[in-house]
């Protein structure tokens, strides 16, 4: 038996942040992103709550990629403010801070569950709806996805005017962790009918938007579709679950601090083509793994096709990196790392092994090797 459950309330279209003035809350913790309180846009969730005579306190310890450290910091803050309500107001980095943070305080009281609201800035990581928290472990610099179903915001507040001031590279970063999502979700040992239909439409969104809300960031029309095709795949994942791209870009994210999406985009060539056991020698074959059908559905889903499966994959991965390049996203660790290839290479077989543990690869359609990830990262510089 099989069960697909939205466990978040999603507030979507203008003004939704006003759902603000209708909580039935006293005292309200704020976990912001410290970009949101210098550039004021924490004016858009503050007026909501004065109008409504709702005490809050606003905290702005938050990092990119939270570490276990920060996490521990934000456990005493809101337990001393003790608020019924949480409101996560950032990127992936402050929601899932906010998430791990409830889960372990209520761990720690178990009186204590506040209820929690999610309103992301950026358009990437789906975290407003999903049970993953990514937290980073900085003694074993590792990332680690936590999962469980009460970490899960109550509510999600989608509203555009928080994305327009995303500068261009975070757009395409987060854009391409969109389409990841999307695609592992999609292709992943664990997907449905239900994640299926959340993650084509995604994916239909991101060919549509996702250049067109980097190119312009007054285009308020694709900066809309690009925040409901994130949520559109947070949802789709968090039913589906991901695959081994998400995988490895953990490890790289913990390694090198490369951002999230960056990671992922870098890796989505390299993974289709590994996933399709499609190099420039394969041939068209008559029998082929039904996952790679289900590529060829993304590609003809972003208007691109083939003769058969062997070009449109090649299709298919060809336009990840050609998003990439139009895009100013490196595909190559060389141009982005100040080590040498040997430095690079030396720290290989650690990350392979770990992005073979990671939850996240559990779920991918083909099951690689250690020295199938080794190649994979090899591959990348
Ligand atoms: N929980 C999940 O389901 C899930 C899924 C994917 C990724 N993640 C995790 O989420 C994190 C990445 O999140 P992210 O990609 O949203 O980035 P982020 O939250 O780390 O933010 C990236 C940068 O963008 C800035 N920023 C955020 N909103 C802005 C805005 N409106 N205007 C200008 N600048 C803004 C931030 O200050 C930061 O410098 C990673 O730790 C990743 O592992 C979680
Ligand atoms: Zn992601």
């Amino acid at each position: 038996m099989k069960k697909f459950e939205v466990m978040t309330d999603i507030y979507f279209g203008e003004n939704a942040l006003d759902r603000l003035s209708e909580l039935d809350c006293k005292r309200l913790f704020i976990f912001a992103d410290p970009f949101v309180v210098q550039s004021n846009l924490i004016r858009y969730l503050t007026r909501p709550l004065d109008r409504a005579g709702i005490d809050f306190e606003v905290y702005t310890d938050i990092v990119a990629d939270p570490t276990t450290e920060k996490v521990i910091a934000g456990i005493a803050a809101v337990m001393k403010y003790y608020p019924d309500c949480i409101v996560a107001v950032g990127g992936g980095s402050a929601m899932d801070l906010a998430k791990a943070v409830r889960k372990i305080a209520n761990q720690i009281d178990s009186g204590f569950m506040p209820r929690l609201i999610a309103v992301p800035t950026t358009s990437g990581t789906g975290s407003e709806v999903t049970s993953f928290s990514v937290i980073t472990d900085t003694e074993t610099h590792s990332k680690i996805p936590l999962v469980s179903p009460d970490m899960t915001p109550d509510e999600a507040i989608l509203d555009e005017v928080l994305v327009k001031s995303v500068p261009a590279s975070v757009t395409a970063d987060t854009g391409m962790d969109v389409l990841t999502h999307a695609i592992e979700a999609y292709v992943s040992t664990n997907n449905n009918e239900f994640s299926g239909a959340l993650a084509e439409k995604s994916v239909e969104i991101c060919g549509q938007f996702l250049f067109r809300s980097y190119s312009d960031n007054n285009d308020s029309h694709a900066r809309r579709k690009m925040h409901i095709a994130s949520c559109l795949a947070g949802l789709a994942f968090n039913s589906a679950s991901l695959g081994l791209n998400h995988g490895m870009a953990h490890q790289l994210g913990a390694e090198f601090h490369i951002p999230h999406g960056r990671a992922n985009a870098m890796l989505l060539p390299i993974v289709i083509e590994y996933n399709c056991n499609v190099t420039k020698y394969s041939r068209s074959r008559k029998d082929y793994e039904p996952y790679v059908r289900k590529y060829c559905n993304i590609a003809r889903s972003l208007g691109l096709g083939g003769m058969n499966e062997v070009t449109t994959i090649h299709s298919l991965a060809n336009y990840m990196r050609f998003m990439a390049e139009e895009m100013n996203i490196p595909l190559h660790l060389r141009d982005i790392l100040s080590i040498s290839q040997e430095e690079y290479e030396a720290r290989i077989p650690e990350m392979a092994e770990a992005a073979l543990k990671d939850g996240c690869t559990a779920t991918n359609p083909r099951v690689p090797t250690l020295s199938d990830v080794i190649e994979l990262y090899k591959r990348l510089w």
